[in-house]
């Protein structure tokens, strides 16, 4: 049944003067009478003039809200916590990026209170961050790595997104290409890489070849032929030519074609 404004039931009277005087009580016993149960104290950098939950064990309008307060509880917590508010409100941050624009911001979907001086405030898990909403996705090499492995400072704060940034070169190709790595590699693994530069003539898929340590052991900057043509094997077919110093075997064989050594010499 709905109450004619201007009118108010006697049940209505009953629980204003009820909650009142729960209220009054609460107040005089330092609000412990409603408590669902005692407040964090884990301390930390002071906010609004404390520095736990505990500590405002005494003042609960600091969290809840009146009824006319329109802001409702995220804005009591928002108060304090005033960085919360503005990652939200530039969808940057951690809670920029756990929610979607206009998402319900109620802080007590993923936090709780009340459950004892150390107990966790957090319920959300960080599993289902959409980490892609920064522009730089944890796919490859990156899916199954710890946060604190790249945001290395302040919670989660702005880190390098170049490769470079994070990544040295390696010794096997160091000096030789340019630093952005990206252009030849993804993040599902280094090897294999693209090579869109120009190669020396000898041809990298010569005959069998099929990974640039075929002929790469160790580095860009040497070659080596032995996987292949057996290093005893190479000189006693040179010295049937009448060559003894195959070192340069490039230098003969530029390209590795069939009888070209000859035909040069
Ligand atoms: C630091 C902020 C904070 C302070 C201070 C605080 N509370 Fe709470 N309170 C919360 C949050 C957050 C919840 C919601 C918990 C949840 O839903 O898991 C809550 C829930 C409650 C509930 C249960 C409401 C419900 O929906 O189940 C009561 C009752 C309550 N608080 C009373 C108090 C009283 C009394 C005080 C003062 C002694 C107080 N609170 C101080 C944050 C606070
Ligand atoms: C009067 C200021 C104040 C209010 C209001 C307040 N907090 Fe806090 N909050 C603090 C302080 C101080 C700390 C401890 C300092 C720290 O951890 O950096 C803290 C810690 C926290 C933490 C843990 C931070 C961490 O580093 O793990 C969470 C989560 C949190 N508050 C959420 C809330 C929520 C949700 C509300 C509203 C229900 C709220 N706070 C209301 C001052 C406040
Ligand atoms: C492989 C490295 C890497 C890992 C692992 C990683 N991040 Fe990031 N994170 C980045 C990069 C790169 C950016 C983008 C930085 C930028 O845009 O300046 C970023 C951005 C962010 C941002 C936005 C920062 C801002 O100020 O806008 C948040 C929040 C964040 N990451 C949280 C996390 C969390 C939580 C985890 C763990 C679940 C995590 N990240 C794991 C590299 C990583
Ligand atoms: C969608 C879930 C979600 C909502 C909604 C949410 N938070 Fe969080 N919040 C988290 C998660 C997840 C963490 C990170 C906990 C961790 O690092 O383990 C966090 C961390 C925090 C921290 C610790 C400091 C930090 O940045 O890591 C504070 C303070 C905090 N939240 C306050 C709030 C306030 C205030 C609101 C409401 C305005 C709110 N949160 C709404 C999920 C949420
Ligand atoms: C914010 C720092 C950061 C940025 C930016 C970053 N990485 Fe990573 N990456 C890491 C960390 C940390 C690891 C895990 C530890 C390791 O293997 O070095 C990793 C791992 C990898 C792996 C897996 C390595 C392995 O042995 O399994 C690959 C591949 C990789 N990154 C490629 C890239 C590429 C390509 C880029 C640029 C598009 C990039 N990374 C940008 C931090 C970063
Ligand atoms: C011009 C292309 C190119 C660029 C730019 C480049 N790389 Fe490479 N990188 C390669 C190739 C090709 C390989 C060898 C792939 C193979 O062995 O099949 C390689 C191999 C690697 C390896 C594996 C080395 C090993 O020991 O097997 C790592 C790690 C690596 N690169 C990291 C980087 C990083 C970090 C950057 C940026 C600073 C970068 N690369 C820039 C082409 C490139
Ligand atoms: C079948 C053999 C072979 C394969 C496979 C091969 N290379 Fe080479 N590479 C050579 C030879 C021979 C030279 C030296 C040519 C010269 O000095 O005229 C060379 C030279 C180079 C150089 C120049 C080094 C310098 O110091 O300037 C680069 C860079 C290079 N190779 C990259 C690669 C990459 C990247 C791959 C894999 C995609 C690769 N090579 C695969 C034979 C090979
Ligand atoms: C992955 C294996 C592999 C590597 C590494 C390799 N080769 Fe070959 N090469 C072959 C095969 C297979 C043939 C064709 C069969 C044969 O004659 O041995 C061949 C043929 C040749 C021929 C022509 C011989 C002929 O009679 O057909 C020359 C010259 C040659 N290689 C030179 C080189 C040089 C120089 C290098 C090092 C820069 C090199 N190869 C590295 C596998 C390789
Ligand atoms: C001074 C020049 C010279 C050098 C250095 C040299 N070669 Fe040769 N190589 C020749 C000539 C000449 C032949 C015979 C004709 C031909 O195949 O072009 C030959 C033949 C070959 C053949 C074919 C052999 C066969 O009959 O099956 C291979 C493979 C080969 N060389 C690989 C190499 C490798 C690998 C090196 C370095 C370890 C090397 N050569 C160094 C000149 C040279």
């Amino acid at each position: 049944m709905r109450t004619p404004p201007g009118c108010i039931s006697p049940l209505a009277v009953l629980a204003v003067l009820a909650t009142a005087l729960l209220v009054g009580l609460g107040a005089a016993r330092g609000g412990e009478l409603f408590s669902p149960g005692e407040l964090n104290a884990m301390a930390g950098t002071p906010l609004g003039e404390v520095d736990s939950h505990a500590a405002l064990a005494g003042d609960c309008s600091a969290c809840h809200p009146s009824p006319w307060d329109a802001a409702g509880l995220p804005g009591r917590c928002m108060a304090c916590h005033t960085e919360i508010d503005a990652e939200m409100r530039s969808a940057s941050g951690l809670h920029g990026i756990l929610l979607e624009p206009g998402e319900d911001q109620s802080c007590q979907r993923c936090h709780t209170e009340h459950n004892g001086p150390e107990a966790s405030l957090t319920l959300a898990s960080l599993d289902d961050l959409r980490h892609e909403r920064t522009g730089f996705p944890l796919d490859g090499g990156h899916a199954e790595i710890e946060c604190a492995e790249c945001h290395t400072g302040t919670r989660y704060a702005q880190v390098e997104r170049t490769c470079a940034g994070c990544h040295a070169e390696p010794d096997f190709h160091a000096g030789l290409f340019p630093a952005d790595c990206q252009s030849c590699h993804q993040t599902a693994a280094w090897v294999p890489a693209s090579f869109p530069l120009q190669h020396p003539p000898f041809p990298v898929d010569h005959e069998d070849a099929s990974t640039c340590r075929d002929c790469h052991p160790a580095a860009l900057t040497a070659y080596s032929c032995d996987s292949c043509h057996g290093p005893a094997e190479m000189v006693d077919e040179h010295r049937d030519e009448g060559i003894t110093d195959i070192r340069d075997c490039a230098g003969c064989h530029p390209t590795g074609e069939k009888d070209e050594a000859r035909d040069r010499s």
